[in-house]
């Protein structure tokens, strides 16, 4: 599995962090740190922060997503986006199936792979999250539960659509904890994630896919889960809000 195949790609996920005013001054700092980067830069904000995002980085290699998005186009679900409405603003990005969303706010598998397949059909690029608790981990059930996982949410998704899809691998016991998963642990479950969709789509399409770690990744511990065979970029929570830390995480992903 050559890596020089695939893009790398850091992305940071805001999660419920910054004003619209906040999140210019933010991209403003990131922005001359990251603009020379060998690898892909997105910023995943908060909807509130889309507008002001896209503002901010026009011009620029940064690539803006969203945090979530809803299966249907338009309709009754109150406090709902569609992603058609993310791709109309010129969003280009959204993360699906993160833990805090399956946690706090009941997504299922089920619900995930709707909003997958919405996200594609809009021409949105997913960053698709799977991941196991701890629990799972301790019971030695997280390959079957992460090629489960990306299994269902990848269901109805054609062998093209994929190169629209990155798949986040987060332990969630690794997730603003600052317990970051080894760089073997890491690289063993991108591996299986691979290896799932070599299952599914062929060798080519696993070959192609951009696989992330995220989970305590800072500045400090990038280099070496970046340097994994199966570790194509990071998706990056609360060093993502830091320009020097998230400018030294997309450094490292440039090597
Ligand atoms: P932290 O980097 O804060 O652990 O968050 C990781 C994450 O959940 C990114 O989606």
């Amino acid at each position: 599995m050559n890596k020089a195949l695939r893009k790398a790609v850091i992305a940071g996920n805001w999660k419920m962090n910054k004003t619209p005013a906040e999140a210019k001054e933010l991209i403003e700092g990131i922005k001359p740190l990251v603009g020379g980067a060998g690898c892909g830069v997105v910023v995943c904000v908060p909807y509130v922060d889309l507008a002001a995002a896209m503002e901010a980085t026009r011009g620029t290699n940064i690539g803006v997503g969203a945090e979530n998005c809803h299966w249907e186009k338009s309709g009754a679900f109150t406090g709902e986006i569609s992603a058609d409405m993310l791709a109309a603003m010129g969003v280009q990005y959204v993360i699906i199936g993160h833990s805090e969303r399956r946690t706090y706010f009941g997504e299922t598998d089920v619900t995930v792979n709707k909003r997958v397949r919405a996200a594609l059909d809009s021409g949105l690029t997913v960053i698709l999250c799977v991941g196991e608790y701890l629990e799972q981990r301790e019971q030695g059930v997280t390959s079957e539960l992460v090629a489960m996982q990306t299994k269902i949410a990848l269901g109805g998704v054609s062998k093209e659509e994929l190169g629209k899809i990155i798949i986040a691998y987060e332990p969630v016991w690794a997730i603003g904890t600052g317990k970051t998963a080894t760089a073997a642990q890491a690289d063993e479950v991108c591996a299986t994630i691979r290896a799932t969709v070599k299952e599914l789509y062929g060798e080519d399409s696993a070959n192609a896919l951009t696989v992330q770690y995220g989970g305590s990744m800072n500045a400090k511990n990038a280099a070496e889960l970046l340097d994994q065979p199966n570790v194509d970029g990071g998706l990056i929570g609360g060093a993502s809000l830091k320009p020097a830390d998230f400018a030294e995480i997309v450094k490292a992903a440039s090597r």
